[in-house]
Formats: structure tokens, C-alpha cells, sequence
């Protein structure tokens, strides 16, 4: 149901008290553990992506723009800065928390007329119309969706004919590190057997499992093609991590939780590792750390462009 701004807050005041929302926590807290500081370098480090996406979105003044899973509006809003007087945005997300912060966001920027909320899963869209976008954005959203080919319809359902579709995920490569074994993507030497621990107990242990994408551009193409989406292009940027450490502060460190469903880096150390490995892993890590050393990983990035024929 696609809702005014001024009913989705009162509708949502209720509604996120009610329900565990587990995204708006994670994406809001849990994910740098906390820091305001790592939060405001995370970002800083994702404005070149959300730029290159909305480039290829080859955005035009008087556009309707959905944002799929918009989190707290940051492709969102960069879009509404982009567009004209006449142009909107549709904001969308699972979590109704995260849905009421851009609600408050459009308010505190007075842009509220020129944009509308909607709490629905991608993998449907419910509640925003059929053929009522000109462009949908997403940005790191597909890696959380369980239904892709699902998600890839809803969104070809909403495209107007001759509609955008620009989208950044990032995909599966192959290996993620060069070299010695990583702990929480360090390269850390001497703890080869600690990483063995924590590698062997995230696998055993409840959803913890790896942070690697399980697709990669080939797979977002095929979706793409199976919803009918023409002209879709995939730019993938292959590199090894280069952007600055975003979390220095160890207490943060621990308390960050990889993933929304992961155990914290505490919860994953203390059940992953013996005292004597806590020690070594203290002692080599969190220099590390607070250092503000980079994770060497490799990482792929992809761009996906595709059109709803006309
Ligand atoms: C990594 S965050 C990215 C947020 C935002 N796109 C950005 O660029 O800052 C992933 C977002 O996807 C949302 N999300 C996860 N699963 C979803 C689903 N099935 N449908 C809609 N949104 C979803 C989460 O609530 C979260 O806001």
C-alpha cells in the first residue's frame, strides 16, 4: 500500500514498536556496533557508489524514482537532489523502522510532498503500483533478498515501459584474500589456528555462516533476462579493498555485528576461541585495528543497467 508521509508516520509509530525490527537495528546500530564515527566514514566511503549508480540511472528532472530496500534513504534522497520540482521518489523497505527515519528525514529537508513510503518486500512490491516507476535503485539490497528471479519481477511489474532499472551489488569471487588465513578479514600473522576456530565455528553454528555474496554478474544478467528486461549491462569492478578502515574504536569492533543475523564479533570470539586465543588475538588484532589498518580483501563490485521495453 503505497501511503501520504503523514499517515505512514502514524501508522509506523505503531507499528515499529510492535515488531522486532531486526533490519532497522542492524542497519542503524548493530552493523559498526554502535560508533558514530564509523557510521559517518561508511557513508562517506559509499557516496562515489551511489553517484555511479545514479549516473547510470540516467535520471530526467520530472521522474517518479524507486528505491528499493532504501535503508535510511541514502540512494533515496541523493536521487530527490537530483531530480526536479516535478520529479519524486518512492522509498521501500522491509523494516517499517527504517521506512518512519526516511519519513522523518523528508520532513527535517521539507521534501515531503515529493515523496511516498512504502513498507513491502522486494520480492514482491506489494503496494506500489504496477508500471508507476520511471527508474528503481537498489544498492546492496539483492544480497539479502531469498527470491531474486522474484525480486527482478516485482521490479520489471513496477518499470513503466521504457523504465531504468540501476543497480550495485556486491558478488562472489572466487577467493577472498591472498595468502594467510584471514580473521574477520585481516590478515593477521601468527593466528592461523585462532581463524581456523572461528572459520570451523561459524560454520557449525546457527545462520552465522560466510559474508561472501553467493552470485555474481552472471547471475544478476540471467535474472535480469528471465523478467523480461532488456539492454541489461553489467560494469563489474574487481579490486582489492582500498577505501579507509571505518571502524578503529576495538570496543565498537566488537560489538559490530557482520550481518543482521551474525552473532556480534564478541559472541563469535568468545564461542569460537579459548583463552589462550583470546589473549593472541587481543594482543596482534586489535593494534591492528587501532591502527586502522585495511582488511586486504578482495572484493567485486557490479552495476547492472537494464530497460523495460517500450
Ligand atoms: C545494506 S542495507 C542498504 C540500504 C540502502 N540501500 C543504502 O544504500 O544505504 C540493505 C537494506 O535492504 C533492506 N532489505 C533487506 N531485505 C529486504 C527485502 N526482502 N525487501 C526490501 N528491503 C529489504 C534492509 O532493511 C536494509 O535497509
Amino acid at each position: 500500500m503505497e501511503v501520504s508521509a503523514e499517515k505512514t508516520e502514524t501508522a509506523l509509530a505503531s507499528v515499529s514498536h510492535m515488531t522486532d525490527d531486526r533490519w532497522c537495528r542492524w542497519w542503524t546500530h548493530d552493523r559498526l556496533g554502535g560508533d558514530q564515527t564509523a557510521e559517518r566514514r561508511s557513508s562517506a566511503a559509499l557516496v562515489p557508489i551511489r553517484e555511479r549508480l545514479l549516473d547510470r540511472a540516467r535520471l530526467r528532472p520530472a521522474d517518479v524514482v524507486l528505491d528499493i530496500g532504501t535503508g535510511t534513504g541514502f540512494v533515496g534522497f541523493g536521487a530527490l537532489k537530483r531530480l526536479g520540482e516535478e520529479g519524486r521518489v518512492i522509498f521501500n523497505d522491509l523494516s517499517s523502522g527504517l521506512i518512519d527515519t526516511c519519513v522523518r528525514r523528508s520532513e527535517q529537508l521539507g521534501v515531503t510532498d515529493r515523496c511516498s513510503f512504502v513498507v513491502a518486500d522486494a520480492q514482491d512490491l506489494a503496494g506500489v503500483e504496477s508500471e508507476s516507476a520511471d527508474v528503481a535503485t537498489a544498492r546492496s539490497v539483492l544480497c539479502y533478498v531469498a527470491d531474486q528471479a522474484a525480486a527482478f519481477a516485482a521490479i520489471a511489474r513496477v518499470l513503466r515501459p521504457g523504465g531504468r532499472l540501476s543497480l550495485f551489488e556486491t558478488i562472489h569471487v572466487r577467493q577472498l584474500a591472498v595468502g594467510a588465513p584471514t580473521m574477520f578479514g585481516y590478515v593477521v600473522p601468527g593466528l592461523d589456528r585462532a581463524a581456523a576456530s572461528v572459520e570451523a565455528w561459524l560454520r557449525t553454528s546457527t545462520e552465522g555462516g560466510s559474508d561472501q555474496p553467493t552470485f555474481d554478474e552472471i547471475d544478476l544478467l540471467v535474472w535480469a533476462d528471465m523478467a523480461g528486461l532488456a539492454d541489461a549491462i553489467v560494469d563489474v569492478d574487481l579490486r582489492f579493498t582500498t577505501s579507509a578502515a571505518v571502524l578503529t574504536d576495538w570496543s565498537a569492533f566488537l560489538a559490530s555485528r557482520p550481518r543482521p543475523w551474525s552473532p556480534t564479533i564478541r559472541e563469535i570470539m568468545s564461542g569460537a576461541l579459548d583463552a589462550q586465543d583470546m589473549t593472541n588475538v587481543e594482543d596482534r588484532l586489535r593494534p591492528m585495528v587501532e591502527r586502522g589498518e585495511v582488511p586486504r580483501r578482495i572484493q567485486s563490485f557490479a552495476y547492472l543497467t537494464a530497460v523495460k521495453a517500450a
